[in-house]
């Protein structure tokens, strides 16, 4: 493509080319794959430095190579989505279909056609899409424990419509796996049955030496790909992207580097183009709280600390109270003084 409009076109012809090939020309071409599996990502996407993420990666490449199902853990943002691409690009399935069964929206109403597809409407089911290719079942820990059971019995079929099943399953969970089997939030023979590789994202405050790098990676492609073709950053920047937390992870500053980018005058981003939102909790960083209380006293310190939690819980829930009531372990109306309290509604 060039200035939108298509220049020159290749075509792939799945029957010929092996995955080493495609790769080859991937590179040629300097642009990500285009399959008709409809994914964008290959585990080479996955931008890190950091030693237990390598760890991490390689046993997704190892995955691959297998059909076991494979449970991906990490937080929203920790890029969940492009290792589950990734492990499917990287397996012999790749020319065949990547479906995603998205949890958060499965209903008591909608899930029995969501799997096999109905009749009266001729819709074809996740399952009979995903055939010989991979399923991802995202954000497993959405989803109803009720409902559970439909979704056991579904991923051990065999033979559907007299047609035999062969599916690569592959589960995220946003959460901690001990914390939901303890709070019955996921039944445990749905959780043994789809977990037998188990992969953990670390969130970005835990690898934050891979701030510079994804930030270099994102600058060069927003210089590509946008008007403004020589942006940097100042040093100031960086120490405080180090300084924050990062609870929505790489798509935080991801969409923090985009805003960034819209409040521009001249090439520099400076600290002032940073959402205030990341500033302000810069600022209410464990250390940052000590310094800051006038009193020291423990219970004002952990008073602020608490306020902090609670914040970004709810940042986390879009602001719902009962569901972040539940992920704190405590009822709804206890969070609802400590919010009124801490004047976070
Ligand atoms: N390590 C990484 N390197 C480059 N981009 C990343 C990385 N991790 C996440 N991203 C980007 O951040 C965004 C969120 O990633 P995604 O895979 O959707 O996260 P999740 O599914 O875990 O919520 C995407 O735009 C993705 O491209
Ligand atoms: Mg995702």
């Amino acid at each position: 493509m060039e200035h939108g409009k298509a220049i020159g076109a290749i075509e792939f012809s799945k029957h010929f080319y092996e995955t080493k090939q495609i790769k080859y020309l991937d590179n040629f071409l300097g642009h990500k794959l285009y399959r008709d599996n409809h994914t964008t990502y290959r585990l080479e996407d996955y931008i890190t430095t950091n030693a237990e993420m390598k760890t991490q990666l390689e046993k997704a490449r190892r995955s691959a190579q297998k059909s076991a199902p494979v449970l991906l853990t990490g937080e929203t943002g920790t890029g969940k989505d492009i290792i589950a691409q990734g492990i499917h690009n990287e397996s012999e399935r790749y020319t065949k279909p990547f479906i995603t069964l998205n949890c958060s929206t499965l209903t008591e109403d909608n899930i029995f056609t969501q799997l096999y597809g109905s009749d009266n409407e001729a819709k074809s089911g996740k399952l009979q899409e995903a055939n010989g290719g991979t399923l991802l079942i995202d954000h497993l820990n959405l989803l109803d424990i009720s409902l559970q059971a439909k979704l056991l019995h579904a991923v051990d079929i065999k033979v559907l419509n007299g047609e035999p099943l062969d599916i690569r399953y592959i589960t995220t969970v946003n959460e901690d796996v001990d914390k939901l089997l303890a709070e019955k939030r996921l039944r445990e023979d749905l959780f043994y049955r789809l977990n037998v590789l188990q992969i953990d994202l670390p969130p970005l405050r835990l690898r934050k030496e891979d701030i510079p790098l994804i930030l270099d990676f994102y600058i060069q492609f927003y210089n590509e790909h946008t008007l403004q073709k020589n942006v940097s950053y100042c040093n100031e920047v960086i120490q405080l992207f180090y300084a924050y937390h990062w609870p929505g992870n790489v798509r935080e500053l991801k969409n923090a580097l985009e805003s960034a980018y819209n409040n521009l005058l001249g090439d520099e981003i400076l600290v002032e183009h940073v959402p205030e939102r990341i500033k302000k909790n810069v600022q209410h960083s464990t250390q940052s709280i000590m310094q800051n209380n006038q009193s020291g006293h423990l219970r004002d310190l952990t008073e602020a600390y608490e306020r902090q939690i609670i914040a970004e819980k709810l940042r986390e829930t879009d602001g719902r109270l009962a569901e972040t009531a539940r992920r704190l372990g405590i009822s709804r109306q206890l969070l609802k003084y400590k919010c009124l309290k801490y004047e976070l509604l």
